[in-house]
């Protein structure tokens, strides 16, 4: 369709946020996995996150230009690393930052979604079984419990896992993210374990009276001659899993950057002569669309928030038309009855994207890598402005 997304009527308390994740935005996280892959010279990572944009201290003046662009929520991390240093040892200090962290939003009248697990782990969760080891589950209801002990009566939205698909399938197929293993038969017992550490942490949020769910890479996986079965295959071992997971959730978390087409022997290269973004994906915002459909429809019915799609491009044109055109599909599914509750664009600034570090720009906001100077682009400006006028009615 043709949305003019400033006019289609999104329903009021929709939330128009923007997202990061704590590793890729706080800075020095040393005591993290990713941080010791970084410095791993067997890992593919192309630069340290080093002190990323310093978001740990200047979280403040973050959440204000944020709210001062029109946004009304913002989507972050906690970092595991922080709050339990050692097995069993908590910060009480890193739980009161993010309790700080949390009051700066509603100062700024900003819904906090938060997000418990965005790819990393303190460094001992390798060392102690990992997420091979069904004890992970209690481990990290307890990490859990204690989060939401600090922070649940401030929080909107409680996100388990990020992109468990990803963080499962990196890690423990592809050998791209840590503990960089190959092994099918090992990715599936992680995502066992995984599905069970996520149910134990929806009780635990419902018990503090917040909607608790899990965010879902998925991509529009459309069938190119003879791909009808592998596309079936891909569906049932990287997304359905979760979608399963997430049947009795209070949302699921929509995470959608492109399509890919699927032939008989797999995924197939970019069509020639597509636009391609920064990430060498397909510029595709219609993916948003029929992501957004599969996963109210495979989950039964759950409602959906769109937890993170965005694009990294140094042209900011094309981020207002990829964005422009997305929203147009999240107006069709609404028109349609689909409850979906809120759209974050990934992401809010330019930061540490993981192995291919600084050099992809997805930001609204851009950031001096020198001075930390945050400095917003038009399209900031754009979406923030689209934001304020659907909260008003207009
Ligand atoms: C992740 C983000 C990442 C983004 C862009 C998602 O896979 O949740 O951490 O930066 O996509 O690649």
């Amino acid at each position: 369709m043709s949305a003019d997304a400033g006019r289609v009527g999104f329903p009021e308390g929709f939330l128009w946020g923007t997202a990061t994740a704590a590793h890729q935005v706080e800075g020095g996280n040393w005591n993290s996995d990713w941080w010791a892959w970084e410095h791993d010279p067997s890992s593919n990572v192309a630069e340290p996150s080093g002190d990323a944009i310093d978001q740990y201290h200047r979280y403040r003046e973050d959440i204000a230009l944020l709210a001062e662009l029109g946004f009304n929520a913002y989507r972050f991390s906690v970092e595991w690393a922080r709050v339990e240093p050692e097995p069993g040892e908590y910060s009480a200090a890193a739980l009161e930052h993010y309790r700080r962290v949390c009051q700066a939003c509603h100062e700024h009248s900003i819904a906090p979604v938060v997000t418990l697990h965005h790819f990393t782990n303190p460094r001992w969760v390798h060392t102690d079984g990992g997420f091979e080891d069904p004890a992970i589950a209690e481990r990290f209801a307890e990490y859990t419990r204690r989060t939401v002990g600090a922070i649940g009566d401030l929080v909107d939205y409680l996100c388990t896992f990020n992109e468990p698909n990803v963080f499962a399938t990196a890690g423990y197929l592809a050998g791209a993210f840590p503990p960089a293993k190959r092994d099918a038969t090992t990715r599936r017992l992680v995502n066992a374990n995984i599905v069970e550490a996520h149910r134990r942490a929806v009780e635990i949020g419902r018990q503090a009276g917040l909607p608790v769910g899990l965010t879902l890479a998925m991509q529009d996986w459309q069938v190119a001659e003879g791909g009808e079965e592998r596309r079936a295959r891909i569906l049932r071992n990287y997304e359905d899993v979760y979608l399963e997971a997430a049947r009795d959730d209070d949302f699921i978390g929509v995470q959608t950057y492109s399509r890919e087409f699927v032939g008989a022997e797999g995924t197939l290269p970019v069509p020639e002569g597509a636009e391609v973004t920064q990430m060498g994906y397909e510029f595709y915002p219609e993916a948003l669309e029929a992501t957004i459909r599969r996963a109210h429809q495979e989950t039964g019915g759950t409602r959906v928030v769109v937890t993170e799609n965005g694009i990294a491009t140094d042209d900011d044109t094309r981020r207002v038309e990829y964005v422009r055109r997305a929203l147009g599909g999240v107006s069709a599914c609404l028109a349609e009855g689909i409850p979906v509750d809120g759209y974050f664009y990934w992401s809010s600034f330019d930061n540490f994207e993981w192995a291919e570090g600084y050099r992809p720009k997805f930001g609204l906001i851009g950031v001096d890598r020198e001075s930390f100077e945050r400095r917003p682009k038009p399209s900031a400006a754009w979406l923030g402005s689209i934001a304020r006028a659907n909260a008003l009615g207009d």
